[in-house]
């Protein structure tokens, strides 16, 4: 592959910054004030009920938001979105939120605020509550909810932005669109991911990726994914079964704002092994490189697409960029 300068001139203008990820911290440590139900109380008061719906039957919807540390205080990153997906999520498992939007939004930066957390991983959770054994809870259960928060540094281990991941691919497949609204970010479907992600665990790989029922390529447990090939970007939609990540949405923007070629297409395994460069995209994992896919090698360092997208996307979610500044929404 041609040296990256030669064909997006912007490359050279994104400074490499480790500053960026080496404050961050090492643990998972628990916020103090969890928002439940409408006011912000202390964590270790919360508790579930053993009848609660969604423990039996998975029903409840979830959101992960990060904060970030910036120049002008902490700030979390496409708020808005998140919070609408979540209503979208709701919706979809006929969950009535009690909550409108903005009371959700102000939840999500009032216990940021309270925790005093920079460097955070805000969890918004709505699920069915106690009621009679049956599958129609919304015609019981009540609906509680509660906006948690927690630090988180580097998700898929220290050395992952910077060395990234080796992946395997899963011999479980991602439950299908037509299974139930996979685009809905509900604790039900993780059991499909972590069914992958333990035998990715127990092969000795860091994460695995699911294929579709069709065969081609889904997603890693919880991130999207994308590969380079003789410098067009591509990546696939919800027609393979994914979320469609807030992640992913601020790579295709500056992708776009590179005018990089980018192709939004379904594809396969075999593509995927030919690529030049892959990697992952959450608000977790942020932009984290795969170098290794069942013992095939790939690009990575700083001198990859990959490494260009971590960069301007670390920039941009830490207020290092201002045509970003509308991702930030500041406590
Ligand atoms: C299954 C799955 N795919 C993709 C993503 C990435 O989405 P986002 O970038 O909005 O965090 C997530 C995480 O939320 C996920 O759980």
């Amino acid at each position: 592959m041609p040296p990256i300068e030669h064909e997006w001139p912007n490359f050279a203008g994104v400074p490499e910054d480790d500053t960026l990820t080496m404050t961050r911290p090492k643990g998972q440590r628990l916020a103090r004030w969890v928002w439940y139900d409408g006011d912000l109380r202390k964590a270790e008061s919360l508790n579930v009920h053993y009848y609660a719906n969604a423990l039996h039957y998975g029903t409840a919807v979830f959101e992960g938001i990060r904060c970030y540390p910036t120049d002008r205080g902490p700030v979390l990153l496409r708020l808005g979105d998140h919070i609408s997906r979540f209503m979208a999520s709701a919706s979809l498992y006929g969950m009535s939120m009690p909550y409108d939007e903005g009371a959700l939004f102000a939840a999500c930066l009032e216990v940021t605020r309270k925790n005093g957390i920079d460097n955070g991983y805000i969890r918004p959770l709505a699920y069915f509550g106690e009621g009679p054994i049956d599958l129609k809870p919304k015609k019981e259960c009540p609906v509680r909810v509660f906006v948690a928060i927690r630090e988180l540094g580097i998700f898929l281990g220290d050395g992952a932005l910077r060395n990234g991941v080796r992946m395997t691919v899963s011999s479980w497949r991602k439950a299908h669109h037509t299974v139930y609204p996979t685009q809905a970010k509900a604790s039900g479907h993780y059991a499909n991911m972590v069914l992958a992600a333990h035998e990715a665990m127990d092969r000795g790989f860091d994460d695995a990726i699911l294929l579709t029922q069709e065969g081609t390529v889904s997603s890693a447990t919880g991130q999207n994914l994308f590969f380079v090939k003789s410098g067009t970007l591509v990546t696939n939609d919800e027609t393979s079964s994914i979320v469609p990540g807030i992640t992913r949405d601020c790579i295709l923007k500056l992708a776009a704002d590179m005018s990089m070629p980018v192709q939004v297409r379904s594809f396969t395994r075999e593509e995927l092994l030919r690529a030049d460069e892959v990697f992952m995209t959450g608000t977790a994992a942020e932009v984290t490189p795969v170098r290794e896919i069942d013992g095939v090698v790939f690009d990575t360092g700083k001198n990859t697409v990959g490494a260009l997208f971590q960069r301007s996307y670390l920039r941009a979610v830490t207020g290092k960029d201002d045509r970003y500044a509308h991702w930030l929404t500041s406590l």
